[in-house]
């Protein structure tokens, strides 16, 4: 059986593009794959953080997970399982800095200012190589965004097999889905919908009620065309292709479907359409997620629970990397 590895920062509530980027798709393949989730919370302090809503972030992305359908005994958090770290240094030292050089990711996050950021933002890719390769995950289901850092766990899992002479970490896939790979802002259409924009507006987390998403799909951006019938017609429409790739995604359904039954029609019953399948499907998971926050303990419990299990599996993977590497133990 396949082992699948994916991680979420921890750093705010999970939003709809996590959910259908990823979350989802973790759900899915937990019923016939070989899961380990992680709520990366050491690579949540590769930008500036305040300890106690970390803390708070943990247990609110542990209950907003266990909502949405996530195993417990899958999930856990990076920083207590120690694997992660000390691969993260062996691969500090395999990786090189002409790789790191060319991640997007980084550049985005850093913009101009790059002096200023934290080594570890910089070397952030390698420790989610790590992550993935402690585990001998060939699977990780993550959004369109990730892509770039699975091609490089791949270069480093193989720059680590040529220079030890052994085949020991294997070749792993990215599992991207189809629809939704991308979510965008819902206030502007050239942006991915983010957890770190400032505007709440742009984004539907998890923990929305009813009204909080009618509100959001009401105001999201869009234009004054009705909707087309053909994708084509939506190539210079960012946020109304947003809109029906969202739709498409959330039910099952192709964008071709979706602007069959739309085409024509003005954004009014379209976003109603929309607002009232959003809310079917995301409001139980804000209404358990809110149950489960209530016992801070068994949350607690889920999370150490997870991190023995992921710890019995990565250990003998790293400490034979560590073998390899010529440590003595
Ligand atoms: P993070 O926390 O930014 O996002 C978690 C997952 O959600 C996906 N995602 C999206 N998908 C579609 N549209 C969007 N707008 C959108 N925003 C986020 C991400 O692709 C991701 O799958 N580096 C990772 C966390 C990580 C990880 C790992 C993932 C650390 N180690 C090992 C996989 C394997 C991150 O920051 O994801």
């Amino acid at each position: 059986m396949q082992r699948v590895f994916s991680g979420i920062q921890p750093t705010g509530i999970p939003h709809l593009g996590n959910y259908l980027g990823a979350i989802r798709n973790w759900v899915t393949l937990q019923e016939d794959h070989n899961c380990v989730f992680c709520l990366v919370d050491l690579h949540s302090i590769t930008m500036p953080w305040d300890p106690q809503t970390l803390r708070e972030q943990t247990l609110g992305s542990t209950a907003c997970l266990l909502a949405a359908g996530i195993e417990p005994t899958r999930l856990y958090n990076q920083s207590a399982v120690s694997a992660h770290a000390r691969l993260g240094w062996i691969f500090n030292c395999v990786s090189r800095l002409g790789w790191l050089n060319r991640m997007t990711q980084f550049k985005d996050k850093a913009g101009k200012n790059r002096e200023n950021h934290s080594a570890g933002l910089y070397v952030y890719p390698n420790l989610m190589a790590a992550d993935i390769l402690a585990f001998h995950a060939t699977r990780v289901p993550v959004g369109e965004d990730q892509r770039q850092h699975i091609e490089l766990t791949n270069d480093i899992g193989q720059k680590f097999n040529h220079d030890m002479g052994v085949e020991f970490f294997p070749q792993v896939e990215a599992f991207i889905p189809p629809a939704a790979a991308r979510v965008m802002s819902l206030r502007d259409g050239s942006k991915k919908m983010s957890k770190s924009d400032p505007s709440e507006q742009s984004r539907i987390v998890l923990t929305d009620t009813a009204d909080d998403i009618a509100l959001k799909i009401r105001r999201a951006k869009t234009d004054s065309e009705p909707l087309p019938s053909e994708m084509d017609g939506l190539s210079e429409r960012p946020e109304a292709r947003n809109l029906v790739s969202i739709y498409a995604a959330m039910s099952d359904e192709t964008p071709a479907d979706i602007l069959a039954r739309f085409s024509g029609q003005g954004f009014g019953p379209f976003k109603n359409a929309l607002a009232d399948l959003l809310v079917e499907r995301l409001a139980p998971v804000a209404s358990e997620t809110q149950r489960l926050l209530q016992d801070e303990a068994h949350l607690l419990s889920v999370l150490r629970a997870g991190a023995e299990r992921a710890n019995s599996v990565s250990e003998p993977i790293v400490q034979e990397a560590e073998r390899l590497v010529g440590f003595l133990r």
